[in-house]
């Protein structure tokens, strides 16, 4: 009861409740304390929101997707990656305790194979003795964890990479508090002579250069980072390096490093065969040709300081990829991983194959530029009179958010819609490129079959004339 019955007043206890009800309602009190992290990260990133949107009402059967970056199903060796869990389970003594926690660096016996993968099949180079004073790190969750870990162990401060960028990392690096700096690529990736103009005019803020991103087949354009370019830009990061008297780190991601499935393209160096510094560090992964559901990211660099940072940070943000998964990727890379990667690169150069005559046929002169189609699963596009950002035509006729029903189809059913990249997410919004972005968009031919990219092709036909007429 909460009045004593005989004086008729408030129990103390509940007295003390009212009160502290009374106190709440009558006090404003603030939301959470958030770091600035905290307060760009409570803001999803345009990219995340459009898939987000893209994914509520998604129709199977109905909607495409060529905006997302996921690989294509058939390539992911289910069958080999049921055997590869078996075999390790059934051989605790290599594969110890694969269920239990692992090492911060990661699995020896993964680290073991990749070593083997590399010197074995030379992956661009990479021989016994290039490895002798580099060590391999594996990271916590894809090679996205590692790439998270560098914005915590290196200061803020100015990154350079090209135009197109890798929007996710970059947005990333953006809320981590650094200055992203985009230079224009060229065919042959990151134009040099534009990067040499760019540190030229940098002057003394040159000093507050904290490293160098490079995306080898770039993401979106998968422009192909050509051999004499990658010796060029380690030559330029180097010398920078002597001229503000300290290392200044260059990372090259490899994402896409092995779906080079054009055969006319040179084979790819490893930028670590440049380095007589030690400023070079590579980023792999085997999401593209095992599983991105494997979660296994890798870095190679020299030992030191900051390798050991990476070990400790990987410790700090959850041990180590889960063990398992790296004991079966272990195995993977042991048992057929070559046979593996051939099937992925004929598959995905079957499509790439396909879709460009698509894109001729269908979007001919409409299209200025078409970049992509000999490595990766992306073209990335220019058109020469059509916007493509989210509040264009373009955009709206492929969402089915024109506001009219010809178009958009009835209410509750309608039409198929499609769902790209626009460019104005991947050119650095401060850019060169931030116009000519306007035009631009990424189309993956990874995720979705052959037919729905020819029905999202025709879709995208349809959506430039629609602009054309509103224009
Ligand atoms: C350029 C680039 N780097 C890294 C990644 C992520 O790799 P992971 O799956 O190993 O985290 C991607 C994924 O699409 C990518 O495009």
């Amino acid at each position: 009861m909460a009045t004593n019955s005989v004086t008729g007043r408030l129990n103390p206890l509940w007295e003390t409740y009212y009160r502290r009800a009374e106190f709440q309602r009558n006090m404003k009190i603030r939301d959470v304390l958030l770091s600035d992290y905290g307060k760009a990260s409570s803001i999803p990133s345009p990219v995340n929101q459009l898939m987000t949107d893209f994914a509520v009402g998604f129709r199977d059967g109905r909607d495409i997707n060529l905006g997302v970056g996921y690989v294509n199903e058939q390539t992911i060796p289910h069958q080999q990656i049921q055997h590869a869990c078996e075999a390790v389970l059934a051989h605790p003594k290599k594969y110890r305790a694969s269920l239990n926690y692992g090492g911060a660096q990661g699995s020896p016996n993964l680290i073991a194979s990749l070593r083997r993968f590399h010197i074995e099949n030379r992956i661009g180079g990479i021989t016994e003795q290039t490895l002798n004073n580099r060590d391999i790190v594996i990271g916590a969750n894809g090679a996205t964890s590692l790439l998270e870990s560098i914005t915590h162990l290196l200061p803020a401060g100015i990154v350079l990479t090209a135009d197109p960028m890798y929007y996710i990392y970059c947005n990333d690096l953006g809320r981590k508090g650094f200055s992203v700096i985009a230079i224009p690529e060229d065919d042959e990736g990151l134009n040099a002579e534009r990067l040499r103009m760019k540190l030229r005019t940098l002057g003394n803020e040159k000093e507050a250069i904290r490293f160098f991103y490079v995306v080898t087949v770039n993401n979106p354009t998968c422009t192909i980072l050509s051999n004499n370019r990658k010796r060029e830009l380690v030559d330029i990061v180097t010398r920078l390096s002597y001229e503000v008297g300290r290392k200044i780190p260059i990372f090259f991601d490899n994402a896409y490093r092995d779906l080079v499935h054009d055969t006319d393209v040179e084979p790819l160096a490893s930028a670590l065969c440049y380095d007589t510094l030690g400023i070079v560090y590579e980023i792999g992964t085997l999401s593209k040709i095992l599983a991105p559901g494997l979660r296994i990211g890798y870095l190679i660099g020299p030992k030191g300081r900051f390798l050991d940072s990476v070990i400790q940070r990987t410790s700090d943000i959850g041990f180590s990829a889960p063990l398992i998964n790296q004991e079966i990727a272990s195995y993977l890379l042991d048992h057929g991983i070559e046979a593996q990667i051939q099937k992925v690169n004929n598959g995905y150069h079957q499509k790439a194959k396909q879709v460009k005559p698509w894109i001729a046929e269908l979007l001919g002169d409409n299209v200025q530029e078409c970049r992509g189609g000999s490595a990766g699963f992306y073209y990335y596009l220019t058109l020469a009179n059509a916007t493509t950002d989210t509040t264009s035509d373009f955009f709206k006729f492929l969402t089915r958010t024109t506001g009219q029903e010809k178009v958009d189809g009835p209410p509750g059913s309608q039409h198929p819609k499609v769902v790209y990249i626009p460019g104005e997410h991947c050119v650095h919004p401060a850019g060169e490129m931030v116009g000519v972005g306007k035009r631009q968009f990424r189309i993956s031919y990874g995720f979705e079959e052959l037919p729905q990219i020819h029905e999202a092709l025709k879709q995208m036909k349809s959506a430039i004339a629609y602009n054309h007429e509103n224009s």
